[in-house]
């Protein structure tokens, strides 16, 4: 690590827990001036008397990243106390799992809140003093589901790809293969999915995951990523894939397929 990073001032939300915690520790003992928000007066309580037991020049302060008094007194706090941000970690965030349908609307609000709004709102307090100095980085935290989407995660899905992937089209398919399929056809339908995806204009990447759960019983997920939305309307239209289609959907037993596109 390098000497001119050791007095750096780094401002991380939602550091009371979790990832954003660990990172302050870690920080910290490498010498950066951590100022650790978060809003639990509690959790900020344990991490300052661990800060105190470690000697690390790591600080806590309240900070509701939905909440934009909170956000500008907290920020204007480390202005006064070490006169700059250089590293600004956008960590804190909230998940809620659960099926589009059974999710309250106030749910979808609270999470679009507090992990998108709120990165706006702390950002928008902390840029431009940087930009003033001409000096500064900002991390976001993201989430492997701004990618591809598991079950129950649409909310955070949609929230994510804000930050994760900026005009990304992903089609993703959870499939089952067949009880009867040899795993010569399985092998064959799998790397259809690649050849078939070399062949046609405007894929950028394909991922593939396939499980065995018993012996004969293999199921899995693919994910298809398109350089534009008019790639994605073109896919399933093209010849290539019509032909690869009718080998799919013999060795297939179910399968389940959706888009995920962001702005
Ligand atoms: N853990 C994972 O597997 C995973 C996977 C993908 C992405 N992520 C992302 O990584 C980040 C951290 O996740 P984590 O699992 O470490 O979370 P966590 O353990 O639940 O900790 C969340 C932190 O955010 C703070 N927080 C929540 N709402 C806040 C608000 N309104 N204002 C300020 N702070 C707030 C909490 O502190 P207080 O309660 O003190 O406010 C806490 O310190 C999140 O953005 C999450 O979406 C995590």
């Amino acid at each position: 690590m390098k000497d001119d990073r050791k007095t750096q001032t780094v401002l991380i939300t939602g550091a009371t827990d979790g990832l954003g915690k660990a990172a302050a520790v870690l920080l910290a003992e490498h010498r950066y001036r951590v100022f650790a928000a978060g809003r639990s007066a509690e959790k900020r309580e344990q991490l300052d008397a661990l800060a105190k037991q470690k000697n690390l020049p790591l600080k806590t302060l309240e900070m509701d990243v939905c909440d934009d008094a909170s956000v500008q007194k907290a920020v204007s706090a480390i202005y006064q106390e070490a006169g700059q941000i250089d590293v600004l970690i956008n960590n804190a965030g909230l998940v809620y799992v659960g099926a589009v349908e059974d999710l309250r609307l106030e749910d979808w609000r609270r999470q679009f809140e507090t992990n998108f709004f709120g990165v706006i709102r702390v950002t928008q307090a902390v840029l431009p003093k940087m930009r003033e100095r001409r000096a500064g980085r900002i991390l976001m935290m993201s989430s492997v589901s701004g990618f591809v989407t598991p079950p129950l995660h649409a909310r955070s899905a949609a929230e994510q790809n804000r930050f994760g992937q900026p005009k990304t089209v992903l089609h993703v398919v959870v499939y089952k293969f067949r009880d009867n399929v040899s795993n010569y056809d399985r092998e064959r339908a799998i790397n259809g999915i690649k050849d078939m995806a070399g062949k046609i204009p405007g894929i950028k990447n394909v991922w593939i995951k396939t499980a065995r759960n018993q012996i004969k019983d293999f199921s899995g997920v693919y994910a298809i990523e398109f350089t534009s939305a008019e790639a994605a309307a073109d896919y399933s239209e093209s010849p290539v894939h019509e032909a690869w289609s009718k080998t799919w959907q013999e060795q297939r037993e179910n399968s389940l397929s959706f888009q995920v596109t962001n702005p």
